[in-house]
């Protein structure tokens, strides 16, 4: 799968919401969230981000090598952290603690 890491914080761009063709990328009120049982690695999404947000799960910075659980956790439904992707209504409790990231 593909993981949205740190860079996306405060920004969403969204560029990559209209390049993937399974529409498996949800917004949060900070971020946005790749389902990573819906991803189809197509790789479509991550030239697109003008910050650089999105990660082949492999490939991501160790600095950021957690967003791949921030993810997993968004959508997984048997956790206690889980905020419905299209609600919208909330972010990982992880993005919700950062503090504002546009400068
Ligand atoms: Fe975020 Fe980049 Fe998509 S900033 S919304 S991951 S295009
Ligand atoms: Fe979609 Fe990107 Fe995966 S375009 S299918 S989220 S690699």
């Amino acid at each position: 799968t593909y993981v949205i890491a740190q860079p996306c914080v405060d920004i969403k761009d969204r560029a990559c919401l209209t390049e993937c063709p399974v529409d498996c990328i949800y917004e949060g009120v900070r971020t946005l969230y790749i389902n990573p049982d819906e991803c189809v690695d197509c790789h479509a999404c991550e030239p697109v981000c003008p910050v650089e947000a999105i990660f082949q799960e492999d490939e991501l910075p160790q600095h950021w090598e957690h967003y791949r659980t921030v993810d997993e956790e968004f959508f997984d439904g048997g956790s206690a952290q889980r905020c419905d992707p299209r609600e919208a209504s909330g972010d990982h409790p992880l993005v919700a603690a950062l503090p504002p990231q546009q400068v």
